[in-house]
């Protein structure tokens, strides 16, 4: 039987703006659609994994408010386990989105019902956790929260990927603990408290040193210019972005993160896990919104045979950096 994923986190409602651009600091300007989507990075991490075939758990919070019912529902709809999702009083997450006509955005997550998502509650899901193949977290819940399952996982030997979203500080203790890190150029300069500019080079090097702070592998994500993957001595590997028009990259981290983890989970290699996350993530990016962004496993499949990419050729895709 497959160990399923165990997504621990946020799960939000998003409220979403469309501009022609993203507004600067004091200007209004005139937007020209709104919707809502099922959002959080926890549950849109949870929802894509789902969505490509994979057996998920989703461990968290959401409010007592009407929301709080629709974003277990979306989830469930998903074919998402939602036994250890809480409903505890009060409002559930909201994030408020303003993307641009070229897929930016920006966002402001409101945390609500998660950010009571505490250890207690994680130790009523042990059961759960403990069968985990693989743990998913992200910054969406208190930290406290998160260190908590990064010793659970080191405890019990289970691999843990931690998306560093939003960006925070973390300790050293905690990175030891990650399995995979996969921070974004913003976040990746958030933990070296250094200025991350575009380049490759600047990118090897934040990889190396992210490995130094003593965590076991890096998968820097680098938006359209895709990825770079580095684990302890072995060679640096890029894995460029899929060309795409861009509608609305947002969760285009979350449907990466959730590719990468189905893959390896499949037993597929590092690098052709990476292939695989690179065309989850490019096929969220061309279509609005969190969740129903997220493609299933056949639509993938199709991509990467428009792409000319058969798992035979996967490897070739890479590109090995010293
Ligand atoms: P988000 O916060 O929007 O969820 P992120 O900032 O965590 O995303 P990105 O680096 O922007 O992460 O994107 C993750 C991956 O998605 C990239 O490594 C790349 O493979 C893919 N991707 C992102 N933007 C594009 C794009 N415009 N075209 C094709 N692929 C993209
Ligand atoms: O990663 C994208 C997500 O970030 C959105 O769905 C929003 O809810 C915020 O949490």
């Amino acid at each position: 039987m497959q160990k399923p994923i165990v997504v621990v986190g946020s799960i939000n409602l998003d409220l979403v703006v469309g501009a022609d651009r993203i507004p600067q600091v004091g200007e209004t300007i005139i937007g020209n659609s709104f919707s809502t989507f099922y959002g959080g990075k926890g549950a849109n991490q949870a929802v894509a994994a789902a969505k490509l075939g994979y057996p998920v758990s989703m461990v968290g919070n959401v409010g007592s408010d009407a929301f709080g019912t629709q974003l277990r529902n979306g989830l469930e709809e998903a074919g998402v386990d939602t036994t250890y999702v809480n409903t505890v009083e009060g409002a559930s997450g909201v994030a408020l989105i303003t993307t641009g006509l070229r897929g930016e955005n920006n966002i402001v997550v409101v945390p609500g019902a998660n950010g009571h998502l505490t250890p207690k509650l994680l130790e009523k899901a042990a059961t759960i956790l403990e069968h985990a193949g693989f743990l998913l977290a992200q910054l969406e819940i208190p930290l406290e929260t998160v260190e908590y399952l990064a010793q659970f996982a080191e405890r019990h030997n289970i691999p843990l990927m931690l998306d560093p979203a939003p960006a925070r500080e973390l300790s050293e203790k905690l990175l030891r603990r990650v399995t995979w890190i996969t921070p974004n150029e913003s976040e990746t300069q958030e933990l070296l408290k250094t200025n991350f500019e575009n380049g490759d080079q600047r990118s090897y090097a934040a990889a190396e040193r992210l490995l130094d702070c003593g965590v076991k592998n890096v998968l820097l994500k680098l938006g359209s210019r895709g990825c770079l993957i580095a684990q302890g001595t072995l060679a640096k590997e890029r894995v460029p972005a899929f060309p795409v028009s861009a509608v609305d990259t947002t969760a285009a981290g979350d449907a990466f993160n959730a590719g990468f983890a189905v893959g390896l989970m499949r037993g597929s290699t590092v690098a052709r896990s990476a292939i695989f996350a690179s065309a989850v993530a490019a096929i969220s990016v061309t279509r609005p919104g969190a969740q129903p962004s997220m493609p299933t496993g056949d639509e993938v499949e199709c991509f990467l045979e428009q792409h000319s990419i058969t798992t035979a050729q996967q490897p070739s895709y890479t590109e090995q950096v010293r």
